[in-house]
This record gives structure tokens, sequence and C-alpha cells, in this order.
């Protein structure tokens, strides 16, 4: 039986999850999106072409490869359609190779509306969310008012569910939000031109991907965001409004926990966060904004400049307890070329304990300070290095350092935004 990998980020998002998953698709033949929506932003660097990716999965750029999106996504069909045009106005063919799940949540424009109003109302208190409509749209899906996809087929059908959604959200916008009301006919009309475009790409999303499983065409479950902005086991309510562990790629995409066979765990060699909440490791001097200079550290999405800080253990050891993660992918190391002196965080303190796991909300993590280790730096340039021996001394070091913190090996390093810019240790699919 072939082998499915489920890729996830171990962090607060922007791992580098879209390069590992279409490094990874030299081998699987179909990448499945089970969670989130346009906030995620995957960037794909191939020669001269960089290509960001939110909603279409990122093995797209190789046309052999079919691409499914999954019920436990939600979509916006102007995003989608907008990333679909760009593709295809690049050469990259996407109708018939894009499966979307008619069981999957519409991120809608009152969506949009609600999550920038209410990022507004709260003022210093926002979430730093992507201003997307990530979170209202989950709201409704659970509340089970939503509309989904396969509303769109059915014009009729869709008007009145949605001037049932508007009569809600138009009162709270204007009257809770003090911002302006939508309008029905607008929202609709829109709406179900973009859904004939959408109406041929729709499937059975868990029977496709049944069916390709019997075939024995291995699968890789592309995860969005990263463990520490689960809506249940991150920093809340510092988070994204889906679960964006391993387990939820069963749930989200439609196949049973049985079909997920190794989970690949992807860690940048420092950490990132963007948007607010708590971030024990952070750096507000001149090595962070070092590392955000050197890293790019800007959001793919929204272009909001990344904080930056050391490497952080006892966060990715909750990671790898909530995700069961077999091997770990440490990206960007390159980015820390030069420094004098790298740090991990070990340990944290709180109060009169010290913890070696990242504890729940963002009250406990705030309080928690870092313990740190120092190991020597290297000086010379790890970019693009392919091979573990190539590799300085203190560099593997450090690498070898963060698997034994991690108690889980390191599979691929990383060392530039580039496919082969990749040392493989244990390929994840053999
Ligand atoms: P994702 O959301 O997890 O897919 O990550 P993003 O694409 O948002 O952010 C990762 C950024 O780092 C992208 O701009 C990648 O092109 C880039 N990147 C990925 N791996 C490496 C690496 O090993 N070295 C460097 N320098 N950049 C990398
Ligand atoms: P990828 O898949 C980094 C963050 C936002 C905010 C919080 C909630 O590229 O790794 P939301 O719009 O989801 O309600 O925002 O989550 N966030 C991400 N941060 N990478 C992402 O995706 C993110 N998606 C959401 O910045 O703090
Ligand atoms: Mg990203």
């Amino acid at each position: 039986m072939a082998k499915n990998v489920v890729i996830i980020g171990t962090q607060w998002g922007d791992e580098g999850k879209g390069k590992v998953v279409d490094w990874l698709t030299d081998t699987a033949r179909g990448v499945v999106r089970f969670q989130g929506g346009h906030n995620a932003g995957h960037t794909l660097v191939i020669g001269e072409r960089r290509q960001v990716l939110r909603l279409i999965p990122s093995g797209i750029l190789r046309t052999d490869i079919h691409c499914y999106i999954g019920s436990g996504v939600v979509v916006s069909p102007t995003a989608l359609l907008q990333e679909i045009d760009e593709l295809e106005t690049a050469g990259v063919p996407v109708r018939g190779r894009l499966h979307l799940s008619e069981a999957a949540t519409l991120l809608l424009p009152c969506h949009v509306a609600l999550d920038q109003a209410r990022e507004r109302r709260r003022g210093a208190g926002a979430i730093g969310t992507t201003g997307r409509g990530i979170g209202p749209a989950y709201e409704d899906r659970a509340a089970r008012r939503g509309l989904r996809v396969a509303d769109l087929l059915d014009p009729a059908h869709f008007r009145a569910r949605l001037d049932e959604l508007l009569e809600l959200h138009n009162f709270t916008l204007q009257h809770f939000l003090q911002a302006p009301p939508l309008d029905v006919q607008q929202v609709a009309d829109e709406a179900l031109a973009l859904g004939e475009r959408i109406g041929p790409m729709l499937a059975d999303v868990p029977a496709m991907l049944a069916a390709a499983m019997k075939r024995g065409e291995p699968l890789l479950f592309e995860g969005a965001q990263g463990a520490l902005l689960d809506i249940d086991h991150g920093t809340y309510p510092f988070v994204t409004s889906s679960n964006c562990l391993a387990g939820a790629a069963s749930a989200g995409a439609g196949v049973g926990p049985q079909a997920l066979h190794s989970v690949l765990g992807i860690v940048k060699a420092y950490t990132t966060r963007v948007g607010a909440g708590p971030f024990p490791t952070e750096l507000h001097d001149e090595t962070g904004r070092h590392l955000a200079n050197v890293g790019k550290e800007f959001g793919s999405v929204t272009g909001r400049a990344r904080r930056c800080g050391w490497f952080d253990a006892p966060a990715l050891a909750r990671s790898i307890q909530l995700n069961g993660v077999n091997g770990l992918v440490v990206t960007k190391l390159d980015v820390l070329d030069g420094l004098p002196t790298v740090r991990l965080c070990t340990a944290y303190r709180r109060g009169g304990e010290t913890l070696d796991i990242l504890p729940f909300g963002a009250e406990a993590v705030a309080a928690c300070e870092p313990v740190y280790e120092d190991m020597p730096g290297w000086s010379e340039s790890t970019v693009g290095v392919r091979e573990w021996s190539a590799l300085p001394v203190n560099a593997r070091r450090y690498l070898e350092r963060i698997a034994e913190l991690a108690g889980v090996p390191v599979d691929l390093v990383s060392t530039g935004p580039e496919r082969d810019e990749t040392i493989v240790l244990r390929h994840p699919f053999h």
C-alpha cells in the first residue's frame, strides 16, 4: 500500500510548509488541503518564479498532480477564482486537476466585513487576524447556518439561505459594530456568477481520495497555519479558528485516521509569529531584525512584518505531542549563517517552576520566561547546501541538538527557498 504523509507547521505558521509540500510532490500523486482558508500563504520558489498559494494545494505547479480541497476548508469563491486565474494566466492548468469538496463551507463578503469590523472594535486587544473572514466563516459552520459550496448550484435555495444569513450579520454590522451593511442582491449575484465557474470543480472529495488510495497513489495532506495557532491547543484566544493539527487531516479531508501513515513536522531553525499573542523567545533587538531581514520575514498574505525570535524547544515539544510527529524538517537554516552565537530555548521558568513544554492558553504562555542554551554559530554560508557532510560542523551540531531536544529525527533540512536547496537525511515517503 502506498504511503500518505501529513505535513504540519509546528510553530505559529510560515514554517515553510509550501516549499516542503512542493518538494515532496516528486513522489506524491495528490495533495489535499483539509483546514483553514485563504489566511494561509504558502510560497513556492522555482527558478525565477515565486508563487504564493492561499487556497490551492502546493502541488498545483506539477501538472501531473491532483489537488483536493476538503470540506474542512472555508472557501472564498472570489479568492479561489483569483488564484486560479493567476495560475492559468501564468500557464499552469488548474481546472481538471483541482477538486473541491461540495461540503466545504463558503466564506462570503459578510465574513470579511465582520472580521475586520470586530478587529477594529477590539482596538489594542485585537488578535491581528489576516482580516480574511476566517473566524466568522467557521462560526457560521459551527452554528449550522453556514452556506456550503454545493449551495451555489441552486440559485433559489442559495438566495433564501443568504437572506437569512445576512439578516443576522447585517444587524450585527450595523447595530453592534457600526459598520455598513451588505447588499443581499449584490452578494448573491456575485457569488452565483462565481459559482458557475466553480461548479465543474465540485467533487465528492472523500470518494476521490478513497479511489486514489485504492489505486496506490501516495497522498500528501497539507496543513495550514501551525500547531500553536490551533483553536483548541494553541495560545488561545490568539489563534486561528480551525484545528490545524495532523489529526484534523482525517476529519477535514474525509479519510479515516488509519490513512495518515506518517506526520512530518516543519520547524524553522528559529521562530516567527504574525499578529498578536504571547511569544516567549521573541527578540526586540538587532538579532531579531537580522533574522527578519535575512529571512525576509514579511507575511506572504498581508505583507505584515513577522515577529522573530530564537528556536523554542518547549513549544516544539507541545507540537510533537499534539501531532505525533514522526520526522522533522528544519527550514531556513541558512538564515542563521554568520551569527556568532545561536541560542536555543530549552525550558521555561514560570513563577518558581521549570516547564519543559508549552502550557495552554495565552495567559499561561505570557508568564513563561525562556531558559537559553548558547551554541557557537558558523561563519560559512549554508545557502543551497544539499549534503549533510557539506554543512559547517557547528550547523550540524545545532541541528543534532534540535533533534535531541525534540526526541524526533530530522528527516530534511532546508537551506534556501528553492526546491533543490534541500538536504535529505531520510526521505519521508520511503
Ligand atoms: P508556509 O506558510 O509554511 O508555507 O511558509 P511561507 O511560504 O509563508 O514562509 C516561508 C518563507 O520562507 C517563504 O518565503 C519561502 O520561500 C521561504 N523559505 C522556505 N524555506 C526556506 C529556506 O530554507 N531558506 C530560506 N532562506 N527561505 C526559505
Ligand atoms: P500559513 O498557512 C501565520 C494568524 C494571524 C493571526 C491568527 C488569526 O501561511 O502558515 P485568522 O485570519 O486565521 O483568523 O488569524 O492566526 N495566521 C497565520 N500566521 N501563517 C499563517 O498561515 C496564518 N494564518 C493565520 O496572523 O495571528
Ligand atoms: Mg505562510
